[in-house]
């Protein structure tokens, strides 16, 4: 299927298609887009963050995979593809719909704190979190879950064999990948992530400086890793010779991992978040995300405020509120499930949202530092990816896979071709501080061996009698607001593109500021909204890479469109 003419602001970019051109790929990912549409029975739609990953997608549902088997395919292409934002070196959520049952799971595949961490590891002698140590080098990293993900997968939902669908993957390592423009843009900031360790520079800076646009970039000890996933499963990677070259490597330079955590990682099947807004089931992401709870406060609270009848300015001042809310209540209560509490039956009942509304105004902003709770909070990391596939039986996936900021820590543990993540720095490095790039919590996200820390990736499924949506994006804390303004666009109307594509608010209850891109709100919105007492600031930088998929089951309208922002590739065949 053709994809539709790109508007303005969705134009292709011949850099990447220069990428893909020249990596002498055969699956047609030059007829990837931004949007595309068919109508009928018998389609099946992919969005992801980059169009060879997309294409590695299509080519396994061609082979008779199913969405499942797709999955895994997009998930490891992008571990090559798109290796500054998520790979096998970290972790991720992977959102499942079983069409034959109508029964939905949550694949829990978040990075595990190393059994040797400690709650104060990332602190000096005088309790002060050190700079960068839970962002940069081999200490930063968690133990990654992608690897086991994509195995439970493949054997447990898919149809094809595992090593099938790593196939394009490993072709597109071994192939290589020229630099790009926006690559090579990416690569020049990583002097200023820290210290990348010596087997990054050789793959990405061989001399020393980002690579000129067009040269290839091969991944050939990465190829050999995923090979040995493909043969052996998870056990190719978690145990044996390829894990000892990841321990050895980590240790040598500083690190804390051990043949025991690598073997005892596990995936965990978890129950979704589900609720209802209006006519709209709502399936999402539980804890360790912060996502669905979140997603389900706030829209407890809309519900009960009518929102869809409100008009400007009252509603987007209701909406900041709810999110405020929300977000108060992350920071304080949310953690992984297995090692605190997370009260998330009592967060996401209609009374519970009650009780958070009647403090609510409608004539003034709550100033967040009148409500209890830890007392600093700033964006988490954007370097995250997300992808949303759909086949023609109605299987789909909605899964957001991250090593956390910016290529990870930038170690790659010498002969693994794995680069590393830096998830460490999404636990609470000290209660009452934030730490380097992210959200402060409370104890509830402290570190402990074993756990997960709290992540804010939200894939989403919406759907009601009117269609379905799969939608998800990276975007650090900011992941939450996404998903939840894409979900009231699809409530009013709009398709996947429309949902892309559309300006973004936000507000995270500390910082205390309502934050907009360009074009999000007038300024008489502004100017109301600022009567009112929140304060605005306008991003000069445009937010997430939402890849979304819609359809209508009035007309069987399928559409799937990657956000205009970034260089995405959708596509419906
Ligand atoms: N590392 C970003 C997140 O999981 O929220």
């Amino acid at each position: 299927m053709k994809p539709i003419p790109p508007r303005a602001g969705q134009v292709l970019l011949p850099a990447l298609l220069l990428w893909i051109a020249a990596a002498g790929v055969a699956h047609a990912e030059d007829e990837i887009g931004k949007v595309a549409r068919a109508t009928g029975p018998g389609h099946a739609a992919i969005a992801s963050a980059h169009p060879a990953a997309t294409a590695a997608g299509f080519e396994i549902l061609a082979q008779g995979g199913n969405a499942f088997d797709a999955a895994v395919a997009v998930s490891a292409a992008l571990s090559v593809a798109e290796p500054h934002s998520s790979g096998i070196g970290g972790g991720g959520f992977f959102l499942l719909h079983q069409a034959a049952d109508k029964s939905s799971v949550f694949v829990d595949a978040r990075e595990t704190a190393p059994g040797a961490a400690t709650r104060d590891m990332y602190l000096d002698e005088n309790g002060e979190p050190v700079r960068r140590a839970s962002l940069s080098g081999p200490l930063a990293a968690g133990i990654p879950g992608l690897p086991a993900a994509l195995e439970h997968i493949a054997n447990k939902y898919g149809r094809l064999p595992l090593e099938q669908s790593l196939a394009p993957a490993i072709r597109l390592a071994r192939e290589g990948l020229p630099v790009t423009e926006g690559s090579q843009r990416l690569l020049r900031a990583v002097p200023r992530m820290g210290s990348p360790s010596p087997a990054f520079l050789e793959i990405f800076m061989p001399d020393g400086e980002a690579p000129p646009v067009g040269a290839l970039i091969r991944r050939p000890d990465l190829a050999d890793t995923l090979e040995n996933l493909s043969t052996q499963g998870a056990a190719g990677f978690y145990t044996g010779p390829r894990a000892e070259l990841l321990v050895k490597g980590v240790r040598d330079a500083g690190g804390i991992w051990s043949m025991e955590d690598l073997a005892a990682y596990r995936i965990i099947e978890r129950q979704p978040v589900r609720f209802r807004y209006g006519e709209v089931e709502v399936t999402t992401a539980p804890p360790p995300s912060a996502g669905g709870v979140a997603l389900a406060q706030v829209f407890n609270m809309l519900g009960h405020r009518s929102y869809a009848q409100l008009e400007d300015p009252a509603r987007t001042h209701l909406l900041v509120e709810a999110i405020r809310r929300a977000y108060r209540d992350r920071a304080e209560y949310l953690g992984d499930p297995d090692f605190v509490p997370v009260p998330v039956e009592r967060l996401t009942h209609p009374w519970y949202a009650d009780g958070l509304l009647a403090s609510v105004r409608m004539d003034r902003a709550t100033p967040s530092d009148t409500l209890p709770g830890p007392v600093s909070q700033r964006p988490l990391g954007t370097d995250t990816s997300h992808f949303s596939v759909l086949d023609k039986d109605g299987n789909r996936a909605a899964v957001t896979q991250t090593i956390n900021t910016l290529f990870g820590s930038g170690f790659v543990p010498p002969g693994t071709g794995v680069i590393l993540n830096n998830e460490m720095d999404d636990f609470s490095v000290k209660r009452g501080t934030p730490n380097a790039f992210g959200l402060v919590h409370s104890h509830a996200n402290g570190i402990e061996p074993g756990k997960r820390m709290l992540s804010s990736m939200t894939p989403t499924f919406l759907e009601s009698e009117r269609g379905l949506a799969i939608l998800g994006t990276p975007g650090g804390s900011r992941i939450v607001t996404m998903v939840l303004l894409g979900a009231l666009a699809w409530m009013d109307g709009a398709d996947a593109e429309g949902i892309v594509s559309l300006p973004r608010v936000h507000h995270q209850y500390i910082p205390d500021s309502l934050s907009f891109e360009a074009g999000a709100m007038d300024e008489d919105l502004q100017a109301a909204l600022a009567e009112l007492g929140h304060t605005l600031r306008e991003s000069s930088r445009p937010w997430g890479n939402m890849q979304a998929i819609t359809l209508e089951y009035a007309d069987g309208t399928l559409t799937a469109a990657s956000d205009p922002r970034r260089n995405g590739g959708s596509d419906v065949r």
